[in-house]
């Protein structure tokens, strides 16, 4: 039985042809894995109304660990076109697979690390070496969301004095969406920053929050993060205000190690942080919790290069850096990550992102020679 049985997950468009770039570098590395494959995304919405078929989950069920390229997604009314004639009007509704299993596998932390490798045209600086921790499942996308407002809403909400603002609006023009954090939220998020930084030997973490205005969420997610900061004697704990951090990020990215946030801040940060460093083609993620952990490339499905081979691998060759070291598989993501590097500082072998005329595959395969 080989050692790692790893959920393989290419998806939609594009995320087939990084999924075979990343195929042949695992093989290359000689990693012992067994891969099995399985369905996901709007193929299977059209032909079975089901973007995650439940054979799906019971794969990923008896994995370590999943490697996902990317989906389509559609808006509703074309996601109901393209059903197949015989499952139209049977009240299916399409939702984002990736979405429900972060949900299903309750996936809380979301690292994006964001480093820059000397060489590359598209970096900002070549010095910046950050990693945001993004929380997965609460605040804004936990999808408690209202309009218009329901009336026991409106007379639960009116217990708070502020309220009185919106007493007289009509509540069919009142939309509501909550923000709600845990404190077991924050502590997970903020200890998996920490424990970041502290395996890797990073001498700070900064909580990126807005507690002066947004005082109890916010200021949950401080305090707790003050809590779980004193247990880490050799970090340090900065507090930076999410507007501040933003300007902070373009003036002195390079003086940023471990990004720890909430869901919303999260989001929009680490797309910031990733387009410093080379955009699409260079952001990679690992969705991870207690039990199951599931990788993949930040970027979506880009259905007008599908199949032609042209995008970068990099996104999804940095990714699977990751799954190897989840995997405890450290030497070789060294390797991984070093023959990267290489062949980003030389420069002969690039995608059109970067400048080149070189292919998805060719980029991987200058990575494998580069393995050493
Ligand atoms: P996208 O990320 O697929 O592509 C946007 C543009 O970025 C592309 O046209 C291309 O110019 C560039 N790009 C993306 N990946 C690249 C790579 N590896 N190398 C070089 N250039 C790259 O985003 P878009 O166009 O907004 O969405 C396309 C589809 O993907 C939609 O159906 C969307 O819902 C889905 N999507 C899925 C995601 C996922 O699976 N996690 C994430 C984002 C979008
Ligand atoms: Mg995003």
């Amino acid at each position: 039985m080989a050692e790692h049985k790893i959920a393989w997950l290419p998806g939609d468009g594009i995320g087939n042809d990084v999924m075979d770039a990343a195929r042949m570098v695992l093989d290359a590395i000689g990693l012992d894995a067994e891969y099995v494959h399985g369905d996901i995304g709007w193929e299977f919405w059209c032909k079975e109304g089901n973007p995650l078929p439940e054979r799906t989950i019971q794969i990923l069920k008896s994995t370590d660990c999943c490697l996902f390229g990317a989906i389509t997604s559609k808006p509703k009314e074309e996601a109901q076109r393209e059903l197949v004639p015989e499952l139209q009007n049977k009240g299916l509704t399409y939702f984002s697979p990736i979405v429900a299993l972060r949900q299903m596998f309750d996936l809380f932390s979301n690292m994006r690390p964001c480093k820059a490798y000397p060489g590359n045209p598209l970096n900002y600086r070549d010095d910046i070496d950050l990693v945001v921790f993004r929380e997965n499942t609460e605040d804004l996308y936990a999808g408690v969301e209202f309009h218009p407002l329901p009336q026991k809403v409106m007379e639960a909400l009116s217990v708070h004095p502020k309220m009185k603002a919106f007493a007289k609006v009509p509540l069919e023009d009142i939309a509501l969406s909550c923000r709600i954090l845990t404190r077991n939220g924050c502590r997970r998020i903020v200890r998996a920053a920490f424990e970041y930084a502290h395996k890797f030997g990073k001498k700070t973490v900064t909580v990126v929050e807005k507690p002066n205005v947004i005082r109890e969420t916010s200021g949950l997610m401080i305090r707790e993060a003050r809590k779980i900061a004193s247990e880490y004697p050799g970090i340090e704990l900065w507090e930076t205000n999410i507007d501040a951090m933003a300007m902070w990020l373009i003036k002195n990215p390079q003086d940023y190690s471990v990004l720890v946030t909430t869901n919303l801040f999260g989001d929009i940060i680490s797309d910031l942080c990733g387009q410093l460093v080379g955009g699409l083609g260079f952001a990679s993620s690992a969705n991870i919790g207690k039990d199951y952990a599931l990788f993949e490339p930040t970027h979506g499905s880009a259905p007008k290069y599908a199949g032609q081979y042209k995008v970068n691998p990099m996104a999804m060759l940095i990714t699977v850096k990751l799954m190897l070291d989840h995997l405890e598989e450290h030497d070789a993501a060294q390797r991984l990550e070093s023959a990267i590097a290489t062949v980003i500082r030389e420069g002969n072998v690039r995608t059109y992102d970067m400048g080149g005329k070189s292919t998805t595959l060719q980029v991987a395969e200058e990575v494998i020679r580069k393995l050493g």
